[in-house]
């Protein structure tokens, strides 16, 4: 209410005008110290923090090598960067270092000049996987072949690390080791948005280039400070210490529920993210609609977001959710999973 008595609801204005308040200001400097980053850039929109910032800072002669399963606004963004684009297997750091070898070794095309730089990208939590980015060696190959790194942590930032630092925390990787540290505050933070974190010069460039920036109307002054006071608590009381336990508590309780119920269950444990495989597509809506008729709404996801056989139901856990919530849940998947024969893992003996 004091940001809204304050500025309204929104600046009707881009950053590089007038749309930028005390607000902005606040958490843009609270997100870096947060991240152990000089500085920090925040955004009204998480997809077009990477659709905007990714252009920004490549282009023509560049080399992108982007993960096969990144975000849609990561491969929009590359796309509009105009730069070349390669593709290494999903969070596999050796082809990740075969595809950055062989590209520095054939250089520009037709030019036969060396790249003007080089920018590894990939996710700390996949959002349709829920697995957990092998970051420790993704960034030792970078290091290795002097590319920088992009790190999308949408769905580890707030959740992955004892202190909710994110991945680079939970993988042990400092995050000076991380070149451009991008974030949303949709998912942990409860508000919208996106941020990208690193050098001064790096942030300044982005400031003065990026069209979501320069044209794009910035975060509204009341989402900012329901952000501040989430970072806030993340980040210095005792209740988000316990939120963020609570979380991977909850996490790996409800992961062990649905691999017990002989279900598919894709990525990690400690990830919050945890998708259940319902492959053929005409379960998708089977799927929710059994679990709808008995008080669980579901999100099932299918083809074009992930591929035609591989449709999903995908579960995102929260520090809120209490044990008899997540049993309630997991006692409808249960029947739900009978009824249309969801028992796929493969040593599951019932
Ligand atoms: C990895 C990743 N990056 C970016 C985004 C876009 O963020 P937003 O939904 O805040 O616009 C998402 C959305 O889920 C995401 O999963």
């Amino acid at each position: 209410m004091e940001a809204f008595d304050d500025f309204g609801v929104g600046l009707s204005s881009s950053p590089a005008d007038v749309g930028y308040c005390k607000y902005h200001v606040q958490l843009e400097k609270m997100m870096g110290e947060f991240l152990k980053k000089e500085s920090c850039i925040i955004f009204n929109m998480g997809y077009g923090t990477n659709a905007t910032t990714i252009p920004s800072l490549m282009g023509k002669g560049s080399l992108i090598i982007s993960d096969s399963l990144n975000h849609t606004s990561i491969v929009n963004g590359v796309r509009a960067a105009g730069s070349t684009c390669k593709v290494f297997k999903h969070d596999d750091p050796i082809h990740l270092e075969q595809v950055l070898r062989k590209a520095i070794v054939e250089a520009q095309p037709r030019k036969n000049r060396p790249w003007r730089k080089i920018l590894v990208i990939c996710e700390g939590v996949y959002s349709m996987e829920g697995e957990i980015s092998h970051l420790k060696e993704i960034v030792q190959v970078c290091k290795k072949y002097k590319a920088y790194v992009y790190l999308d942590e949408a769905h580890s930032i707030g959740a992955m690390g004892a202190t909710g630092r994110g991945i680079t925390e939970h993988a042990g990787v400092d995050t000076s080791e991380v070149d451009v540290m991008m974030g949303t505050f949709t998912k942990s933070f409860g508000g919208m948005g996106g941020y990208i974190a690193g050098s001064k010069d790096l942030i300044e460039h982005i400031r003065k280039n990026s069209s979501g920036s320069i044209y794009g109307n910035s975060m509204s002054p009341v989402i900012c400070k329901q952000i501040i006071r989430a970072l806030d608590l993340i980040a210095n009381s005792e209740i988000g210490a316990k939120k963020i336990k609570a979380l991977k508590d909850n996490s790996n309780y409800f992961r062990k529920g649905l691999t017990n119920l002989g279900l598919q269950v894709l990525g990690d444990y400690d990830s919050p993210v945890m998708p259940i495989l319902l492959y053929n597509p005409t379960k998708i809506a089977a799927f929710s609609r059994e679990c709808l008729k008995r008080g669980l709404a579901v999100v099932s996801v299918g083809f074009p977001a992930t591929p035609i056989i591989s449709s999903r139901a995908r579960f995102c856990i929260s520090a809120g959710h209490t044990k008899k919530s997540l049993d309630f849940a997991l006692g409808v998947i249960d029947e739900v999973a009978g009824l249309m024969n969801l028992r796929y893992a493969e040593n599951w003996s019932g």
